[in-house]
């Protein structure tokens, strides 16, 4: 998700869950092999398994994208079919690609043969492209577009994108769900790997999904309450080992800070992914305006994620504050 997942977002995720596959944000092509490569790919070997998402439409460029992805040891190559912003229609690519189902298919052939990574692609049921809602949304035009792509592996976004007259942000909320379209698509391609994904928030409705797809991808939610991730190794992965407490990874994030900040990183570029950690708990309040407290977050020192942990548990944040100042 642009401007969130980045790798300090990753990383954090990276303590809740050993297994969830993680994503970038979308980098398009021409930052990536026009920019400065090393800060758009650099990660933590820690934050694997990790899929790289791409935005582009140009095959020669996505293929020279696919390499530099295979040399940064990304696990997956995720090309973007959903954006829908006027910018990235601009530059020709995201969910108007729904569109040209043959120029996907090209794109996926130039990375597939320039890396062994898995393609996959991302997208949505259907796209809108005159705002005056004629759409083309059938399920028989996902069906053809997903046939004509030439990889297995599809995580769809189970709207349409209104392409002309709707914010990124309403084309999230403001298109209808059609969650059966993502299920028919599994039923007609059983082989292939099918994620669902759109509002969907909490467990019940996760497990209610999985009997007819592969996989869920979640956004906003995890974002927003990111201790959802912690249940994802033991309901979905097999996983015996011990969930990890919100101090448990509270702790990992202090090393970890500690080793960015002194590599110059701001610890606000940290702790901004963290404030949802005691999302409807108690003291919760009390974390994210520490956080997020810019006279706090001044002195840079990844202590204050420590100090923030116990005006959860303990006083009211003001005081909390008021010592925090008179000590430093
Ligand atoms: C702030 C923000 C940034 C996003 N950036 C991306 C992106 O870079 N690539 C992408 O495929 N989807 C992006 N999305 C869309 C989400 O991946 C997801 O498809 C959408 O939010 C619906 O899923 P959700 O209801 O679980 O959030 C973004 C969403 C938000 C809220």
């Amino acid at each position: 998700m642009l401007d969130h997942t980045d790798r300090h977002c990753r990383y954090f995720f990276r303590q809740l869950s050993r297994h969830a596959l993680l994503y970038t944000e979308m980098i398009t092509s021409g930052a990536l092999l026009h920019g400065d490569a090393p800060r758009h790919l650099d990660f933590d070997p820690a934050e694997h398994p990790l899929a790289l998402q791409l935005g582009g439409s140009d095959p020669n460029e996505l293929a020279r994208c696919a390499q530099l992805a295979a040399r940064w040891g990304y696990d997956e190559i995720n090309l973007n079919v959903g954006c829908p912003s006027e910018r990235v229609q601009r530059g020709a690519f995201g969910a108007c690609l729904m569109a040209e189902p043959q120029l996907v298919a090209d794109c996926v052939k130039a990375m597939r043969a320039a890396s062994t990574l898995p393609v996959t692609v991302k997208h949505r049921i259907g796209i809108d492209a005159t705002g005056a809602h004629i759409a083309a949304e059938s399920y028989g035009f996902m069906r053809d577009f997903v046939g004509a792509v030439g990889c297995t592996t599809f995580i769809v976004h189970a709207r349409k994108a209104i392409l002309k007259g709707l914010s990124p942000k309403d084309n999230r909320e403001i298109p209808p769900l059609k969650y059966d379209y993502v299920y028919r698509l599994k039923r007609e391609f059983p082989d292939y790997t099918i994620v669902i994904n759109g509002g969907i928030s909490d467990w019940h409705a996760i497990e209610q999904h999985l009997p007819y797809v592969d996989g869920v991808m979640l956004g906003r939610a995890i974002y927003h309450d990111p201790y959802l991730l912690a249940d994802a190794d033991r309901r979905c992965y097999d996983s015996s080992a011990p969930t990890p407490s919100r101090e448990q990874v509270v702790g990992a994030m202090v090393a970890y800070a500690e080793q960015a900040v002194a590599r110059g990183t701001l610890l606000r570029n940290i702790t901004r992914h963290m404030l949802g950690l005691f999302h409807h708990l108690p003291g919760a309040r009390n974390w994210r305006r520490m956080l997020s407290d810019a006279q706090l977050l001044r002195a840079n020192d990844p202590a204050l994620l420590l100090r923030a942990l116990e005006a959860v548990r303990t006083l009211p944040f003001e005081e909390r504050g008021a010592l925090a100042l008179a000590d430093g």
